[in-house]
């Protein structure tokens, strides 16, 4: 049997010769029953099938012929964005220990408050709306504690969620279908699974407008980044730079690089032109383009950032770090 690339390669030579196209070698076809040809005869490498085929034909599941560490990828992703969830959702739940006293440092998955939470004594300084309202449930079928995380943080997760690139990762890494290229799969999808044009996945398509919003919260989050270099002393404003500073700097640097690299903004930019002029927007094209090559590497980095940022400032609220203060 040839290998999986030389029948590739013999494809369209062969339905020439052929009344029904060749069954790629890979797959587990039924008994032969159509006409043997000279080039079957020749190679040995094809079935001829009746047109009884049906795609897509499923390898036993993880069953592949590649020899590079494919696997690799997806238990990364799978551990990554695993640890990011967990985190992520314990630090949503505390409703506490979200902001410093005596600074404007805030933390990234609770920006912006609307409401303070409930489990605060004392107004953070941050909340866009006062204090917790009393039509708002405190828990969630009385068991996950509601907090002003879980208010907001639907917008950046459904943007991260409904991004092409993390669409192709935790596919492959949360369900293993597909799991990897020419690897077989569990067949979860069924032969009715029509992608992203049909419920449920149909959702993803939302992403062009979570970008929408992304952006705002680039916006909220640069404003909070601004707002941590200056600090409470005795009653009064005063500048200063402290560590948090820096790392609250480096967050909204980080989402935007994710952010501004998007499909959607580039499609925004250049997608409805046939060509691309001189000038500003062939600039701003290149520019996006650019971060575009590397949404990968911004996805993970701005994920990795934004869990630190709400670590560091948990971690110096809480007391057990001190905010060192470099002025
Ligand atoms: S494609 Fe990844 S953020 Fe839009």
């Amino acid at each position: 049997m040839l290998p999986f690339s030389s029948a590739f390669f013999f494809q369209p030579f062969w339905s020439a010769f052929a009344d029904q196209p060749p069954s790629l070698p890979y797959l587990s076809l039924p008994p032969t029953s159509g006409r043997p040809s000279f080039l079957a005869a020749a190679f040995g490498a094809f079935s001829m099938s009746g047109a009884d085929l049906h795609l897509p034909q499923l390898r036993p599941l993880g069953k592949t012929s590649r020899t590079d560490n494919w696997w690799i990828a997806p238990l990364l992703t799978f551990l990554g964005l695993g640890a990011f969830i967990v985190y992520s959702t314990w630090a949503a739940m505390q409703g506490v220990n979200y902001f410093v006293p005596g600074t404007h440092y805030l933390s990234p998955m609770y920006s912006p408050v609307l409401f303070d939470s409930w489990k605060i004594a004392q107004p953070s300084g941050h909340a866009w709306f006062g204090a917790w309202p009393s039509w708002l449930p405190q828990n969630i079928l009385g068991m996950l504690p509601l907090t002003p995380a879980f208010l907001i943080l639907w917008a950046p997760g459904g943007f991260r969620f409904t991004c092409y690139y993390y669409r192709g990762a935790y596919y492959k890494a949360f369900w293993a279908d597909p799991i990897s290229c020419s690897v077989g799969e569990p067949g979860f999808r069924g032969k009715k699974y029509r992608g992203e044009n049909s419920f449920p996945l149909i959702f993803q398509n939302l992403h062009r407008y979570f970008f929408y919003v992304a952006v705002i919260f680039i916006g909220l989050l640069s404003y909070d980044a601004i707002m941590s270099y200056v600090f409470i002393k005795d009653g009064h404003h005063q500048f200063g730079i402290g560590i948090g500073s820096l790392v609250l700097t480096i967050n909204p640097i980080c989402l935007g690089c994710y952010t501004f690299g998007c499909h959607v903004f580039r499609h925004l930019i250049g997608g409805r032109k046939d060509e691309m002029g001189e000038g500003g927007t062939k600039k701003a094209y290149d520019c996006v383009s650019c971060l575009n090559r590397r949404h990968m590497m911004w996805a993970w980095i701005s994920l990795f950032w934004v869990g630190f940022t709400d670590f560091y400032v948990r971690m110096v609220a809480s007391g057990a770090w001190h905010d060192f203060r470099l002025i």
